[in-house]
């Protein structure tokens, strides 16, 4: 029940890595029962933990609850508030909003999609960058709007967005 198209990690943990997972890891699930109805609280406390959702907490998570993996896998690939993958670097926030698409939203995001080399929720194999779309940044005004990290960018063109993200020196 996975998605193709999402970046796995592959990376290799690095030494102490996994231990300090494990660890961390015990500590979330000590606050807990072993119910099936905490495997969604679970999943948020250790998603706030790590920022995503590592392949070993799930199996982990699995074992906790006596569910079986794909349970567990299911509903972490299920809901867009699960991530499972860590973040890039960098996040680039695409606005989706009224305001920004009737200003040429869509060839925007088109641009970024075409300058990362990926879709809205998926991340850069290197890791260097995640793309996401965003309802409205409340910067209307300036659309259509991208905002990289916590730097906002008004009146976007898709020059600007090749400016931006053109020389990621890959
Ligand atoms: S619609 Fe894009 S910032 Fe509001």
């Amino acid at each position: 029940m996975t998605n193709p198209s999402v970046v796995q990690d592959t990376r290799t943990p690095l030494p102490g890595q996994e231990a300090a997972t494990e660890e961390r890891l015990s500590e979330i699930l000590s606050s807990y029962q072993g119910k099936d109805d905490e495997l969604i609280p679970i999943l948020q406390g250790v998603q706030q933990a790590f920022g995503y959702l590592p392949e070993l907490a799930m199996k982990r998570i699995a074992e906790f609850l006596k569910l079986p993996e794909s349970t567990v896998f299911g509903v972490g690939t299920f809901y867009a508030q699960f991530k499972l993958h860590p973040s890039g670097k960098n996040i680039v926030r695409v606005c989706r909003g009224t305001a920004c698409h009737v200003r040429g939203g869509a060839r925007i995001l088109r641009q970024v999609e075409k300058e990362l080399g990926i879709k809205p929720g998926e991340t850069t194999p290197d890791f260097d960058y995640s793309l996401e779309t965003v309802a409205c940044f409340g910067a209307c005004a300036l659309a259509p709007v991208v905002v990289l990290n916590k730097n906002v960018s008004g009146r976007m063109t898709t020059t600007k967005v090749t400016g931006m993200l053109g020389n990621r020196g890959d």
